[in-house]
């Protein structure tokens, strides 16, 4: 039984690693065997969990073009129960072949077929609607949406559900997805006014847990630390346990979901 969560949106700077990172350290916290796979070039994720980037001769980029398992190139973390399989340098050229490829929409998904250990694997994804989000998609249970409640975030969700439609169509029926809203400011007119809209638009979809701006998550990621280390009962530390206590529930209840 394992559920994997993809997590994406094409929009840059909505909080898809720091989702990453913190909400894969609080299901640790829950008792889950959590993976974490770096699939953006820019590494974030890797960063933000201590690891050293510049030198890693294997990474994610060996696991799409290279067709190493997912167990093979993931390594511990600081974290006891959370593995990363980190971005590589060679991640800047996995766009570029990746489609070249025969069938490359299921490397990922073939990659992690062996990761048994892992209860929960969690995808993060570059923005962008490319090949590497295709690969995530593909191998996901869900599909997990961060955005802020800005009108451009809030614009840009068509383009990621047109791209959930693509996959269902060809490649992955089950996929179901999740609407997080991120650095929300509850004093905020406009934030609350767009957080009723997406709830009135996408009804059960959008998460009842919502992550607030705390300036404690960009202090955590500086020290290499997720949030529910670095400041363990700050705000974005309790609301991430809130999201993976809403998705832990999800989870369990429909495991048989799991592709192939
Ligand atoms: N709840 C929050 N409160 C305050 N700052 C936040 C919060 N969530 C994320 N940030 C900060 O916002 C910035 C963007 O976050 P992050 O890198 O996770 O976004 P991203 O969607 O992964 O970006 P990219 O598209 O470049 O991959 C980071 O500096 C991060 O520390
Ligand atoms: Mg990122």
């Amino acid at each position: 039984m394992r559920t994997v969560i993809a997590v994406s949106n094409q929009k840059g700077g909505v909080a898809k690693t720091t989702t990453c990172v913190s909400l894969g350290a609080a299901m640790v916290e829950r008792g889950f065997e959590v993976l974490a796979v770096d699939l953006d070039p820019q590494a974030n994720l890797s960063l933000a969990l201590g690891l050293p980037v510049n030198g890693l001769r294997r990474g994610a980029a060996d696991v799409l073009l290279g067709n190493l398992s997912a167990v093979s190139v993931s390594r511990a973390t600081a974290i006891a129960g959370l593995d990363v399989l980190p971005a590589n340098s060679a991640m800047h050229l996995v766009e570029r072949f990746l489609t070249v490829r025969q069938d490359y929409e299921y490397t990922l998904r073939s990659a992690l077929a062996a990761a048994h250990t892992f209860e929960i694997v969690l995808v993060d994804c570059p923005p962008s609607t490319g090949a590497i989000p295709y690969t995530a998609l593909t191998a996901a249970n869900m599909l997990l949406i961060p955005t802020q409640c800005e009108y451009f975030s809030t614009h840009g969700l068509g383009e990621v559900l047109d791209l959930v439609r693509r996959v269902r169509a060809r490649t992955n029926p089950q996929l179901s997805y999740r609407i997080v809203v991120t650095m929300f400011d509850r004093g905020n007119r406009v934030h609350r006014g767009i957080l009723d809209q997406l709830r009135g638009a996408f009804g059960a979809a959008v998460l009842d847990t919502t992550i607030d701006i705390d300036p404690k998550l960009r202090e955590s990621q500086v020290f290499g630390q997720p949030i529910t280390s670095y400041a363990p009962s700050s705000r974005a530390a309790q609301q991430y346990r809130a999201l993976a206590d809403e998705l832990s529930v999800y989870v369990r209840r429909e495991p048989s979901a799991q592709p192939a």
